[in-house]
């Protein structure tokens, strides 16, 4: 099966380099990579259009920043649609918005091509270890097909239901992570102007039901030690958020909690640059009014 990896970023060169050392030939397309050297000496072979890439792969892995940037990619004049073959797979592990994710869907279904949304989790370094977690929305068959792609990339999969609705789940996760950022912000906050240990206050809470991913991963990994590398920005957070808030608004379904947590997010931007490390969120207090 030959791989084709659109969008070399902190994702997608990771994803690339994890399918070949897998043993999958593979293509990548992106006009911007800051990881050319290292791919090409994997053996992964760079192209210059999407037109190029599309001639060679049997399935083509999106990993771009924005749904906007998705349907340049696959609808513009020389995207995906006019350059590739029928019964070309999509795998889209962006994060994206379902509604575009449908159109999306529906313009390669006219023209006979599949598309399955894989969004994935556990930032660059899974990407680069071929272990990250990926909600699938898709047909089972396409699914089977994409089996060696999953392989490669992912150490953990769940299928989520019809085309969109892994981009739907992906949405709900990182909602619930950004309320439980802002929530262990708060709680670190207390426990030290109270004078507790907070790493001793983590271990009672990681024992008990208050635990999150953030107080078991996030906290030790990148907050409580300073290091806030997780390879994952502030934009890219924000991003999510966003289409989280027009998911919330779209289905009517009242959310308050959601609401404070995604507009304590947005009016961050103030003061915390889209460049920082999301986790950054735990260091921020509303300016008093
Ligand atoms: N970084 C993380 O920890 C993480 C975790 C989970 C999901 N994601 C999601 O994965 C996606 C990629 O994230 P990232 O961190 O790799 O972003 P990134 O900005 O590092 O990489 C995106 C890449 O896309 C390329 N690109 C932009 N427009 C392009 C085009 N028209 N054609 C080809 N390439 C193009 C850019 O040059 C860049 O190299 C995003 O949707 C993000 O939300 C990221």
């Amino acid at each position: 099966m030959n791989l084709g990896v659109i969008g070399l970023g902190n994702m997608g060169a990771g994803m690339a380099l994890s399918a070949a050392r897998a043993g999958l030939p593979v293509w990548g397309y992106d006009p911007a990579t800051r990881a050319q050297a290292v791919l090409e000496e994997a053996g992964v072979v760079l192209v210059g259009s999407i037109a190029e890439l599309a001639a060679q792969v049997d399935v083509v892995v999106l990993s771009l920043p924005n749904s906007e940037i998705v349907e340049a990619v696959v609808l513009s004049e020389d995207g995906l649609l006019r350059h590739a073959r029928p019964g070309q797979i999509v795998l889209d592990t962006s994060t994206a918005d379902p509604a575009s994710t449908l159109r999306i869907a529906q313009a390669l279904q006219d023209s006979c091509l599949r598309f399955v949304d894989g969004p994935v989790s556990g930032g660059p370094k899974a990407a680069h270890a071929g272990a990250m977690t990926m909600l699938l929305g898709g047909e089972a068959a396409d699914l089977q097909t994409l089996q060696p792609v999953l392989d490669a990339l992912t150490g953990k999969c769940v299928h989520v239901g019809p085309v969109g609705a892994g981009h739907s789940a992906k949405l709900f996760n990182n909602l619930l992570c950004g309320i439980n950022l802002i929530a262990a912000g708060e709680a670190i906050r207390v426990a030290r102007a109270a004078g507790l240990d907070i790493e001793q206050i983590l271990q009672g809470v990681n024992a008990g039901s208050g635990r999150s991913g953030v107080t078991e991963v996030n906290c030790p990994t990148w907050i409580l030690n300073g290091a806030f590398d997780s390879g994952f920005t502030m934009q890219l957070m924000r991003k999510d958020l966003r289409l989280a808030a027009a998911m919330i608004e779209q289905s009517g379904a009242s959310a308050p909690l959601a609401q404070e947590a995604l507009r304590l997010w947005a009016d961050s931007s103030a003061s915390l640059d889209d460049a920082e490390d999301f986790n950054r969120i735990v260091d921020y207090v509303e300016p008093r009014q």
